[in-house]
């Protein structure tokens, strides 16, 4: 096996857990002696299916499932690198788990930031017993089975096909197409993080999907760190048509599945191919996650990000021909080392021309090992406050003036669950990804439904079913 001892075995995690077994056999005679889990994830939604398929690992062992981090017997953390913040916020969480465990608490660190710190972690959490990193997640079974203190951070092959188990079919599910990234944005961690680009065979992914279908599920979202370049290298372009569409066009064709969405891709995947299945496929949501960055060519080079604004605003231009009524949203960063006032005002005008329904706005953050490392992080933390604040309230006032276009229309709504709050009340998305809040019952979920609009706010929709509610 490809992994690293780090501390002896004396410590191991698998002799304190034997001895509260014992404590609890006197107390609690014939009682179940299953280990629990829980899974505490950060980041992204690749994040969110890679836990979610570790926990399948996990209950196939016979472990199941805690309702907290407090009850269960072993925590992992998932976590992310992408910003220091996210790393400090696990390490903050890693650290109260820690020190509050009784003796008997497995506590791991998996993902991004165990990739990105590896063995450097134990200097703050001397006490961790695992670090795995994003290419052995799949053996954490395993490494809890030896019972040992492990740190495994090898790449390895084929690690994109290890994470495809599910414990819940809901109406809208996540599916991971690939994993990795070669772009190597200047800024970004996750080429050191993920590793290099590997993708799933299209078949693999499709008799996936397929399961999702007969088990109910209506919507999925193809994940990936850089969709709009699966397969590339290792599947060969049909008819001009690159892997990615290819992928596209045989979803479209499963019974059952009403609705596909994708994140994230990379405005330079949007070649006439892939425009042209927005006008061309039924399923595929008018709904378009393309991340812009920064709307100055200057800083958008000095990110490696090998488009032009003119060129982005092209490939938006396309897209709306293409297809009436699609949404766009972006991820941009404010204070990228070297933006001045008139790169950030040209952020603005992009912002503004595109017309974004929804944004995620994020301050430069520095991330050793990164190419952007040697500019250093010039721009002080208020002036990054300011040029985020100003993008808050833009994106607010859009979103708003988005949302109240729809009052008195009807839209169609995935039930996807009920509302923390109020009885009867359910939520779910239109094919745009609006958020819609409603009265419905347990017998909705997972329906389509009509719904008539009769509010809006800046972060969604108020309204009642066109037909009746079935009781
Ligand atoms: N600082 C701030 N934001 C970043 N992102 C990626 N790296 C950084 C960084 N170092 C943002 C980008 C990316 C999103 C997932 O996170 O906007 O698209
Ligand atoms: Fe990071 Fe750029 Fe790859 Fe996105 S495309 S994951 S921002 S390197």
């Amino acid at each position: 096996m490809n992994t690293n001892d780090i501390r002896p075995v004396i410590n191991g995690f698998l002799a304190r857990h034997e001895e509260q077994c014992l404590q609890e056999r006197e107390t609690h005679f014939g009682a179940s002696l299953q280990r629990s889990f829980y899974i505490k994830t950060y980041g992204c939604q690749m994040n969110e299916r890679d836990s979610e398929s570790v926990a399948a690992l996990l209950v196939a062992r016979g472990y199941v499932r805690a309702g907290n981090e407090d009850s269960a017997d072993i925590v992992l953390l998932n976590t992310c690198s992408v910003r220091e913040v996210a790393e400090q916020k696990a390490i903050g969480k890693a650290c109260l788990l820690l020190n509050r465990r009784g003796s008997n608490k497995v506590v791991g660190i998996m993902g991004c930031m165990a990739q990105n710190r590896g063995e450097a972690l134990l200097e703050t959490l001397p006490d961790l017993d695992l670090i795995v990193g994003t290419q052995q997640m799949h053996r954490i079974p395993d490494f809890l089975e030896q019972g040992e203190s492990i740190c495994a951070l090898e790449e390895e092959v084929d690690s994109q096909n290890a994470l495809a188990g599910r414990l819940d079919t809901p109406p809208s599910a996540f599916v991971s197409i690939m994993q990795g990234c070669n772009m190597g944005c200047s800024y970004c961690i996750v080429p050191k993080t993920r590793g290099r680009e590997l993708s799933r065979p299209i078949t693999d992914i499709v008799a996936e999907v397929q399961q999702l279908a007969q088990s109910g599920t209506k919507e999925v979202t193809l994940l990936g760190q850089i969709v709009t370049s699966y397969g590339l290298g290792s599947i060969a372009f049909q008819n001009k048509q690159s892997p990615f569409v290819q992928l596209l066009r045989a979803i479209e064709a499963i019974d059952g599945i009403k609705r596909i969405r994708f994140t994230s891709p990379h405005p330079s995947g949007f070649r006439a191919d892939l425009i042209e299945a927005f006008g061309e496929l039924n399923k595929l949501c008018p709904n378009v996650h393309l991340p812009l960055q920064s709307g100055s060519d200057k800083i958008l080079k000095a990110m490696k990000r090998p488009y032009t604004v003119s060129k982005y605003r092209d490939i938006v231009d396309r897209l709306k021909t293409s297809r009436t009524g699609i949404c766009f949203s972006t991820d941009i960063i404010v204070g990228f080392p070297g933006e001045n006032e008139e790169d950030f005002q040209a952020t603005l005008e992009t912002f503004d021309a595109v017309g974004f329904d929804m944004a995620y706005l994020f301050k430069y953050s520095l991330r050793t090992g990164t190419p952007a490392e040697v500019l250093g992080d010039p721009i002080p933390e208020e002036e990054k406050e300011r040029r985020n604040q100003v993008l808050i309230e833009k994106l607010a006032q859009r979103s708003l003036a988005s949302h109240r276009t729809c009052v008195g229309q009807s839209v169609e709504v995935l039930v996807e669950g009920p509302a923390k709050r109020g009885n009867n009340r359910y939520w779910g998305r239109t094919p745009e990804f609006k958020k819609v809040f409603f009265d419905a019952s347990n017998a909705d979920l997972g329906q389509l439904l009509t719904i008539e609009i009769e509010s809006a706010t800046t972060t969604c929709l108020l309204g009642q079913q066109v037909s009746p509610i079935k009781q």
